[in-house]
């Protein structure tokens, strides 16, 4: 039998780009100086990687978090996770709008933007499910260019969610 050659598509993701943090509009300033502060209680012992993260919430409220780490290495969570669960535990029914994520390193000076890792993107992704709304993501580092997306989806194309799942009870 002969094999059809395969078709393509193309996945475009948008970030605004500001050149530093001083560019960024108020709301999303304070949120990533928020962030910023929570850096400074990290866990970090092992890595010595400080990531401070801070969520937006509907009703105006911030919560914070910061990666926590564990000698078992993999029983650690990041900054992003730590925020989002912290606000779904003292909020549960209330949206996040918005998510500022930064870091700090003891070795070198991280001039460019933290970019999620893949755990905390599909648990964003779970919180924009889970309230029906975007979560804009505000991604600083020390220093340097700050990236800004409106949705999870720019950073997680082709996610995987609740859509495949059996209908929730
Ligand atoms: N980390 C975060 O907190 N957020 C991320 O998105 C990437 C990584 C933490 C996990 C670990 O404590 C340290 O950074 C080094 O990987």
């Amino acid at each position: 039998m002969t094999k059809l050659s395969p078709t393509r598509f193309t996945i475009s993701t948008e970030f605004e780009v500001y050149k530093s943090a001083s560019d960024l509009e108020q709301q999303d300033l304070e949120l990533l100086q928020a962030a910023q502060k929570a850096v400074d209680s990290a866990y970090a012992p092992y890595s010595h990687f400080y990531v401070g993260a801070a969520a937006l919430l509907e009703n105006g409220k911030i919560v914070l978090g910061n990666n926590q780490e564990n000698a078992a290495y993999p029983s650690g969570l990041c900054a992003e996770r730590v925020a989002i669960f912290h606000a779904g535990a003292i909020y549960p029914d209330i949206a996040i709008k918005a998510i500022a994520v930064t870091c700090k390193s003891k070795s070198n000076i991280i001039n460019v933007p933290l970019s999620p890792c893949g755990g905390c993107r599909q648990t964003i992704s779970e919180y924009e499910n889970r309230y029906g709304q975007k979560i804009r993501i505000i991604m600083g580092g020390e220093t340097g260019e700050v990236y800004v997306s409106e949705s999870i989806e720019n950073l997680l194309p082709l996610m995987f969610n609740a859509k495949y799942l059996p209908a929730k009870d």
